[in-house]
């Protein structure tokens, strides 16, 4: 049928998981385009940008145009115009609408190489992650984020990094980890020409403020709480820092000059998980910014599997702009027979990820984008190897989904629901 999609003003929706259709109803509102429920008063069906031809099929012979999403916002009220989500501009990088400067080409070996990002898909949650660590890097806030695992917490602080250039310093923080370990300690001093027995080796914290790193506070909450604490002047606007572990040398306020491109960014996952502390008030407080990440909804995970096996990046509106990035060489090309599978897939995941499976057992199944990420790639090697990639995708999930599973009763409650969301 011939669609003009300037001309359309009024659409159903087929095809979306009920839980992002709020969202998509927001995208379309804002390009001018309003959800009908009736057939009768629509211009137009919409159905996600990766729907197949099954997904379409569904729709059924309705007399209306059948079309993705994409279409309709690129094109409706022109108020979407769609820019890349990552771009040069004047003063430095754009990060979707925040232009933060490129920091100073030093310590070079200490930015996050690129090329680790290639299979990272720019779906709603990672841009907006994003967004709010570029926004903290340029206005030197620091910026707690906190959520449950595998929500690419790490990974979007060091992509920021990375296409910054900004130079990071990570710790892994532990119950093992010491003030030493931040502000420095004395080690045994064993070159040949040294005078003492002893020296002071400063930590990551002032080296970072004399060189302008970034630290990366990567699990915070595992340390001890006494041990982070020690960080709470360097958390003030200015930040500054006592040596008082060594010769009271001061950095910042009057004394050694803290380089410019100095930043704390701190992740962790809830204080509910085995093993964590719980922030006290006047540490929590002095991340200026504290913002959540959340686990990829049903959109989001069919947005991921879609791009990693064809190469195409979702478009995304946000409050703040419509955003794509440029298709690239796709991680899994060896799998796109296999892109039917998308969508059973991602509800398959969302549905287990919210199931209260392991009631019995002390330590509960998690399924995550990780655990997703690695089905996949187990299934690209098998189809690497001439294995049918259908037939791989389907055997990978079930080892990640079913197998790894100790009750019976859990094993059978997940093949019912592949059953369900027909990924068989
Ligand atoms: N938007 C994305 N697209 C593709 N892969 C992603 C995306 N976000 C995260 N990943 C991948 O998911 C995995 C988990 O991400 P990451 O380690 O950043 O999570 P995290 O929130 O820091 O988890 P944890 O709390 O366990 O440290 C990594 O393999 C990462 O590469
Ligand atoms: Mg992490």
């Amino acid at each position: 049928m011939l669609f003009d999609a300037t001309q359309v003003r009024r659409v159903m929706l087929s095809g979306f998981p009920l839980g992002g259709c709020d969202d998509v109803v927001a995208q379309l509102r804002q390009g001018g385009v309003r959800v009908v429920s009736l057939l009768a008063d629509a211009d137009a069906v919409v159905v996600p940008d990766d729907a197949n031809g099954r997904g379409r099929a569904a729709v059924g012979d309705v007399g209306l145009p059948v079309v993705a999403l994409r279409e309709v916002l690129a094109r409706a009220g022109g108020a979407t115009a769609c820019r890349e989500p990552v771009g040069d501009a004047a003063g430095g990088v754009r990060i979707c609408d925040v232009v933060l400067p490129r920091a100073e080409a030093r310590d070079t070996a200490l930015v996050p190489d690129a090329a680790q990002f290639r299979g990272v898909c720019f779906d709603r949650a990672f841009l907006l992650l994003a967004r709010t660590v570029a926004r903290c890097l340029r206005d030197a806030l620091p910026c707690l984020i906190e959520g449950p695992t595998a929500t690419a917490k790490t990974t979007t602080v060091q992509w920021v990094a990375a296409v910054t250039g900004h130079p990071v310093a990570r710790l892994n923080l532990s119950g093992q980890s010491e003030t030493g370990e931040l502000v420095g300690r004395f080690v045994p001093d064993d070159r040949p020409d040294a005078a003492a027995t002893w020296r002071f080796q400063p930590g990551v914290v002032p080296r970072a403020m004399e060189r302008g790193w970034l630290v990366l506070l990567d699990e915070v909450n595992l340390a001890e709480p006494q041990v982070i604490e020690r960080l709470n002047s360097a958390l003030e606007r200015p930040p500054t820092l006592v040596l008082s572990e060594h010769d009271h040398r001061v950095y910042g306020s009057g004394g050694q000059p803290v380089a410019a491109g100095f930043r704390l960014v701190a992740t962790m996952n809830p204080a509910e998980y085995s093993g964590r502390s719980v922030l006290s008030p006047s540490f929590r407080d002095r991340w200026v910014v504290t913002c959540r990440a959340e686990a990829p909804d049903e959109q989001s995970v069919r947005q991921l599997v879609h791009f990693l096996l064809t190469g195409e990046q979702p478009h995304v509106v946000l409050p703040f702009g419509a955003f794509q990035a440029a298709p690239v060489a796709p991680l899994h090309p060896g799998l796109a027979p296999a892109l039917e599978l998308a969508a059973p897939l991602a509800r398959l995941h969302c549905t287990l990820s919210d199931a209260r499976l392991g009631r019995r057992r002390r330590e509960r199944p998690t399924f995550t984008r990780r655990g997703l990420l690695a089905a996949l790639e187990q299934a690209a090697c098998e189809a690497a190897h001439g294995r049918d990639p259908r037939l791989a995708l389907v055997e990978a999930v079930h080892a990640t989904y079913v197998e790894r599973l100790a009750d019976q009763a859990d094993r059978d409650a997940v093949r019912a629901t592949m059953r369900a969301v027909q990924f068989d």
